[in-house]
């Protein structure tokens, strides 16, 4: 299916309103939570709610991809997730690995590039084969970049960011007074993607649950009550108009902002958009 020529007029004209209130986020990374409470609030098992929750992955990353997003990084497995039951752990990996199966062919059609964060090789060999064979077949899209963290951990990504700095620095090609923000952020896997702008978490937790610790320093946070598998594009559009309305001052006045800011989305026109999706 081609994205573009099957968006309905309804969803174009939304993300053309949203589109008009100001500069879409480069980078939304998202938290995806309460797959298992969804299926609890049903009488349903947790595998339907993860199975039902890829059916959010499905419209958030189509809708991320036809709103002109680069970059969306999805948290879909983490490291402290293989503590969970094996039979859970299994579902997911199998799920994981449909997910890849069946969506290469569309992903690729419609020019998203697929990239991974995490502890790659912890992952059941079948999985990675196909997880390496799809990032292979789509490595020259140049649409949207989605981002899996699969068996990821931020601490762990800064940590084997330290390791891999001080090798460098023991076979003299870094000096520690050279190593700025900018240069250790190159040892961290997510290297070659700007910080997420904007970090969604659904089910309503406030917490960041060792997802991004190092990049998500100035990112905006928008934490929804809705579990994930309820979670679809017009919630997305609701986080992305929120954002829009944000003063990013990073560090600076809010004068400064106003001063150098010229294309702050319209007050009203924001509460029109908010109220069009609630409705
Ligand atoms: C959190 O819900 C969700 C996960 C641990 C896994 C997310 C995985 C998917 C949506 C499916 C596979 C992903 C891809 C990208 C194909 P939870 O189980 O922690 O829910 P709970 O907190 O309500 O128990």
């Amino acid at each position: 299916m081609n994205w573009v020529a099957s968006q309905t007029a309804d969803d174009k004209l939304l993300q053309q309103e949203l589109c008009a209130l100001g500069k879409m986020p480069e980078h939304i990374a998202i938290i995806m939570d309460g797959n298992g409470r969804w299926a609890e609030e049903r009488s349903l098992t947790r595998t339907q709610g993860h199975r039902e929750g890829i059916n959010s992955v499905r419209d958030i990353v189509e809708s991320a991809s036809l709103l002109g997003v680069k970059h969306l990084t999805l948290y879909a497995f983490s490291m402290e997730n293989w503590r969970r039951p094996r039979m859970e752990v299994t579902v997911l990996m199998d799920l994981l690995l449909h997910y890849l199966r069946s969506e290469l062919d569309e992903l690729h059609k419609n020019n998203v590039r697929l990239q991974a964060i995490g502890k790659i090789n912890a992952l059941p060999k079948n999985v990675q084969k196909q997880l390496f064979e799809c990032m292979e077949t789509m490595k020259n899209n140049a649409g949207l970049t989605l981002t899996l963290a699969l068996s990821y951990s931020a601490r762990w990504d800064i940590v084997r960011a330290v390791q891999m700095a001080s090798l460098d620095v023991r076979r003299g090609k870094l000096s520690p007074e050279d190593i700025t923000e900018e240069r250790f952020a190159t040892y961290l896997q997510t290297h070659a993607t700007p910080d997420p702008d904007l970090l969604i978490r659904t089910s309503g937790e406030m917490r960041l649950s060792n997802f991004l610790l190092w990049e998500l320093a100035y990112s905006e946070l928008y934490v929804t009550d809705k579990n994930w598998p309820d979670f679809r594009r017009n919630d997305l559009y609701e986080a992305v108009a929120n954002y829009l309305g944000r003063e990013r001052r990073f560090g600076k006045t809010s004068q400064q902002i106003i001063d150098e800011k010229s294309d702050a989305p319209e007050t009203n026109s924001l509460k029109r958009m908010l109220n069009a999706l609630r409705s």
